[in-house]
């Protein structure tokens, strides 16, 4: 459209008013192009999962990242983050010697980002990052756990890692505490506190609590 013709649909437009057919036409675009915001570019790879499940992207500050890691200070193996997002925690703990180090992420734009940091890194190849819907994946073989979740799927995950992890494994949840369960230790302030939760101690307190056997 050149500069004339847009010119002339402005005179044409000045002075109308927007009716209520305009209105819902107007609503519907928005709605519209939120929703292809948000299923094309915030939420893609999403569709399986359960709306209650779906947890938008925000990455950790450095400071939460900073805070995880020392949560799993002097550990090693296996260390994975559920929701990887952009591959931070990932490539981190990584360049902390933790091996394997993977993330499980459903967006495909934030694999291809999370690969490009490890890439720039000089970690590509050595870091994993799987296209995997995060309470698909089986988490029986991981000592080291980091989550940064909504709160409203922390109570399915804590049946879920309770189910899963060995004894000896350590969770460590940022910003976002567990609901039920007591934590070993925790660091930081504000968005950036951290929890972690020794799965050993976890079940020893639900067991007294409860009443059920060791
Ligand atoms: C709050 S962000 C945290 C990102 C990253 N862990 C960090 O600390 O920077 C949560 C991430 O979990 C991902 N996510 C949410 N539900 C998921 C699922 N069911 N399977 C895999 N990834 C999921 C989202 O795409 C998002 O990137």
């Amino acid at each position: 459209m050149d500069p004339d013709d847009l010119e002339e649909l402005a005179v044409k437009l000045q002075g109308r008013t927007v009716g209520g057919w305009g209105l819902v036409q107007l609503a519907a675009g928005t709605g519209f192009a939120a929703y292809v915001m948000w299923a094309g570019i915030l939420m893609p790879g999403f569709r399986r999962v359960p709306l209650k499940l779906q947890v938008p992207y925000v990455p950790s500050s450095a400071k939460q990242v900073e805070n995880v890691m020392s949560l799993l200070k002097g550990r090693s193996g296996k260390m994975v983050d559920l929701g990887s997002g952009d591959g931070r925690i990932v490539l981190e703990a990584y360049k902390r010697g933790f091996r394997p180090a993977v993330g499980y992420e459903l967006n495909p734009w934030l694999l291809r980002l999370s690969n490009y940091r490890a890439w720039r890194a000089g970690c590509y190849g050595k870091v994993f990052y799987h296209r995997q819907d995060l309470w698909k994946v089986n988490v029986s073989d991981c000592n080291n756990v980091s989550v940064f979740l909504a709160p409203s799927v922390l109570p399915l995950l804590e049946t879920k890692l309770l189910a899963e992890l060995p004894d000896e494994a350590r969770v460590v949840a940022g910003r976002f505490p567990f609901p039920t369960w007591m934590p070993t230790t925790n660091v930081g302030e504000g968005i950036n506190r951290s929890w972690a939760y020794d799965i050993k101690t976890v079940r020893q307190t639900k067991n007294k609590f409860e009443g059920s056997p060791e």
